[in-house]
């Protein structure tokens, strides 16, 4: 499974790039208007930081300037995934610039119906909100399970992006399920890492170790 990082604060990114877990980094206009940043600037910054596709998301909702602003995106570096919401306009701009070779992540998806346009559209990304769905009481891992099965039915490349990710939980169920991307909030990451019997042993470990006088080095 991939990490990537859900957020356009650099300091969050280069934090975690350190731990070698940074497989790539998603933005949206919230994160960029929670920045504080000009967007073109920072996305610039996270793509010369990230090896792996950064999604830079379109601001229009007509297919003529979608395409001009993705088209704009996409030449900032050669790993911005150009971010489309999952509307007619937005699947129409997905064909023309994966056509053209650019990755391209489709966004808001919150049906497989919806999936299955963005794979016939070449999309390289899903982005299924799974938060979102359970905010409203629905089951958004059923979603994740859906797409991969439809996706596996027809052996489409379009690579499921699991996103709206809110916890530990929804990360490990997305794995479960076969998810090829998980895209993480930052705090999120790091509480995969946290287990109250890990500390416990390694407490005692340390303890014990102590007791035998020695040292390693
Ligand atoms: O960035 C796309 C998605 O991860 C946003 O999730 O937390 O705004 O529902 P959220």
């Amino acid at each position: 499974m991939k990490f990537f990082i859900d957020t356009a604060e650099i300091a969050e990114i280069r934090d975690l790039a350190a731990t070698g877990m940074v497989d790539g980094v998603t933005t949206n206009p919230s994160l960029i208007a929670k920045s504080g940043r000009k967007f073109l600037d920072v996305i610039a910054e996270i793509a010369a930081l990230t090896e792996g596709h950064v999604s830079a998301e379109v601001a229009a909702t007509d297919f003529e300037t979608m395409l001009k602003e993705g088209k704009k995106l996409a030449a900032i570096a050669s790993n911005v995934a150009v971010k489309v919401p999952l509307t007619w306009d937005g699947l129409k701009t997905c064909r023309v610039l994966s056509d053209a070779g650019t990755p391209v992540n489709v966004t808001l998806c919150f049906s497989s119906a919806q999936a299955l346009l963005a794979a016939k559209a070449g999309a390289t990304y899903i982005s299924p909100f799974i938060g979102r769905l359970d905010d409203i009481g629905l089951e958004g891992m059923e979603l994740i399970a859906d797409i991969r099965e439809i996706y596996d039915n027809y052996r489409f490349k379009t690579q499921i992006l699991a996103a709206s990710i809110r916890n530990v939980n929804h990360v490990q169920q997305a794995a479960k399920i076969g998810a090829d991307v998980a895209t993480i909030p930052p705090n999120v990451v790091k509480l995969l890492a946290n287990h109250p019997l890990t500390d416990k042993g390694l407490a005692a470990f340390v303890a014990d170790w102590a007791k035998t006088g020695q040292s390693i080095l």
